[in-house]
């Protein structure tokens, strides 16, 4: 049967080994509710129902009476072990229990139990729990009333805005059993740009319909606001946050959004950035913005998401560290609703970037994560880019804010500064196609955030098995080859478009392809020669003391490593050094033939991806297999431009030939 993509990872095909699906039968004959039954106990109990079903190729009844054997006990009971979302999995006399604190934590624990049977697990003595490391976990859409996603590559949007509330489409419940699935618990629905029609009472309605649908599943629903929105649908002379009837403003449509959504989750803002309007408009700073904000939701259970994504035009300066400067100072001066989202990195979701200096430098101040889904910089759908690697990269970087070990991990979770609140946000990848992400590997990227913003200890390769064996195969050949491509796919991406630490030098607008050249622009710093500096003694951006120095924004124990060319790993070396030409690194080659050699490493390399892919054809769905199949040859001619588009252009500086050794016997 021809996989459309469509079901993700929640395929319940029957197991095809006859021993396994018979051991599972015996722990599965039924279902049973040992708690007093809510909408998210009936939905976890269903999910279970449906899921092993299908796996097992038999019934599997809810509701039957306890005392038989072989019957799923879902308790809900208190377990302060398990704090709120967690769940535990155990093998009792009777049967196997999944118990959690909340009834969302038992759906977390039957999905955490088809996981298993999905993975090809046995049945074995259960013991199993697991909490949530980090409490808000959200998927933010970029999506727009008028249907269109900004930076979405994956079709237009899911939300159906102007069929809401009458009609569900049956697809928002799909995306809310996906997200369950993997444990994200909030979705702002509206991007970051936003229009200040969801806040009136026609959207509301919609919005309200939409969280109807989420909350079985343990999601609650959250808005982008436009910060100028009192004035735009208000009819106030003023958006300042300091003015009473601005508050006032506020503090009313609040009441009316709880009125609406009881469980709505909270405002997710963009202010004074990229043209946005916000604070700085009356004088005022993003403390006072989101403060206000913060006490409009009053005694509400909601939380402010303030981003700190801000940079203005500046030929002079360096776009690093200008979030920075506008934000560190406010430590300590947000109120306690109040968040600030800071990107995994200092200029803009690149292929590779360090660690944004905020991370450790905010103690006061709980920091939400946010990393892209959706491949702005990353080659769209087109480009098989397994992202894992690139989150837990950023999770496990080192701020040594607090020594050795104070990991951005440990900042966002909340452990290192001790904060009551934390949250990671993916910028989703999702769209209207009919599989979701339009490249069908893509899905990998947001069933991995899921897992990662769960519990970010997991490796990404076990992520990438997890989800190669519940999407596409469970045969050993198969995963032995398509595992080291998902697992190499970022570094590969990295090696033919950005190696050593170059940035910001894609086509400029649609971000998509290579241009280097890029020297005119409606502002300097939108341009790639502010980025790579090349000139005829070498390229990359000095940002030590010797050029920008925004190397200082970091604690001394990263300084220490970055702040030498001699010990800079090279893949950040052009982050933070001007290198010359003929200089040689640690590989034993100079830097113009080390650049080379990655570029065209990186390219074939995707020849290789196309060969493994290959060999995994006969245990991958015919139509799957044959689309990622297509992609990967337009990555490779993709890859190929811009391999030459980049040595071309930098060898124009360095005068130096291409090392014969990486040409192509003619
Ligand atoms: C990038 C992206 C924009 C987006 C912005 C943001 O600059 O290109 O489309 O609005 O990030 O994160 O706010």
């Amino acid at each position: 049967r021809a996989d459309d993509g469509y079901r993700l990872w929640l395929k319940y095909d029957e197991l095809p080994e006859a021993s396994l699906r018979k051991a599972w039968q015996a722990q599965a004959r039924g279902i049973t509710l040992a708690s007093a039954s809510t909408p998210t106990l009936q939905t976890a109990a269903r999910e279970l129902q449906l899921g092993l079903q299908g796996l097992l190729g038999r019934p599997v009844p809810v509701g039957t009476a306890s005392g038989s054997k072989g019957l799923i006990r879902l308790r809900v009971a208190p377990d302060p072990s398990l704090g709120k979302e967690g769940y535990r999995i155990t093998s009792q006399a009777s049967g196997l229990e999944i118990t959690g604190p909340t009834d969302a934590a038992v759906l977390y624990g039957c999905f955490a139990l088809l996981r298993q049977v999905q993975t090809g697990q046995q049945p074995n003595q259960f013991n199993l729990s697991s909490q949530p490391r980090i409490q808000y976990r959200l998927l933010n859409h970029w999506d727009n009333p008028n249907g269109t996603v900004e930076r979405g590559y994956a079709g237009s949007s899911i939300w159906k805005w102007h069929e809401l509330p009458e009609r569900i489409d049956p697809r928002y419940q799909d995306y809310a059993r996906a997200n369950a699935s993997i444990g994200i618990n909030g979705v702002v629905l509206n991007n970051v740009n936003a229009s200040a029609r969801y806040l009136t009472p026609e959207y509301l309605q919609k919005v309200a319909a939409l969280a109807g649908v989420m909350r079985p599943y343990g999601i609650r629903v959250y808005l982008s606001v436009l910060w100028a929105a009192p004035k735009v649908i208000g009819g106030l002379p003023t958006s300042d946050p300091l003015d009473p009837k601005v508050k006032q403003w506020w503090a009313a449509r609040t009441d009316e959004i709880y009125r609406t959504i009881p469980d709505f989750g909270g405002f997710l803002v963009k202010a004074n950035s990229e043209g946005e309007p916000g604070p700085q408009d009356y004088g005022r700073n993003h403390a006072d913005g989101a403060n206000m904000l913060a006490a409009a939701l009053g005694n509400h259970d909601g939380i402010v998401m303030w981003r700190a994504f801000v940079y203005k035009a500046n030929s002079k300066g360096d776009r690093f560290k200008e979030a920075y400067q506008e934000f560190q100072p406010l430590d300590g001066q947000f109120a306690s609703k109040v968040l600030v989202q800071v990107k995994n990195g200092p200029i803009d979701f690149q292929a590779r970037e360090p660690f944004h200096p905020l991370f450790g430098a905010m103690p006061r101040t709980p920091l939400v994560l946010e990393v892209q889904l959706t491949q702005e910089y990353l080659g769209f759908a087109t480009h098989l880019v397994y992202l894992g690697p690139l989150v837990k990269e950023c999770l496990m970087a080192d701020t040594y804010a607090q020594g050795p070990g104070s990991t951005v991990a440990k900042v966002v979770d909340g452990t290192l500064e001790k904060h009551a609140i934390s949250g990671i946000a993916g910028v989703a990848n999702i769209g209207s196609d009919r599989n979701w992400t339009g490249h069908p590997v893509g899905q990998t990227n947001w069933y991995a955030f899921g897992r990662l913003a769960w519990d970010h200890t997991l490796s990404p390769e076990a992520v990438a098995e997890e989800w190669t064996k519940m999407t596409l195969t469970r045969e050993p050949a198969a995963l032995a080859s398509i595992l080291p491509v998902l697992n190499q796919s970022r570094d590969i991406y990295v090696r033919y478009t950005t190696p050593m630490g170059l940035h910001h030098i894609m086509g400029q607008t649609l971000h998509y392809g290579p241009e280097p050249w890029l020297s005119q622009s409606a502002r300097p710093d939108w341009t790639s020669v502010y980025y790579h500096k090349a000139d005829s003694v070498g390229l990359g951006f000095e940002r030590t003391a010797r050029g920008s120095n925004a190397l200082s924004l970091y604690s001394p124990g990263v300084r220490q490593q970055w702040s030498n060319p001699a010990t800079c790993p090279l893949d950040y070396l052009l982050w933070f050094h001007h290198v010359g030409w003929g200089q040689r690194l640690s590989t034993g080659r100079t830097l113009w033939d080390e650049l080379c050699t990655r570029y065209y490493t990186g390219a074939d390399s995707v020849l290789w991806m196309q060969r493994q892919w290959e060999q995994a054809r006969p245990a991958v769905d015919a139509e799957l297999h044959a689309d990622v199949a297509a992609r990967l040859r337009i990555q490779h001619r993709e890859a190929l431009w811009w391999r030459d588009a980049c040595v071309l252009y930098f060898q124009t500086y360095a005068r130096r030939p291409i090392p014969p050794t990486l040409m192509p016997p003619t």
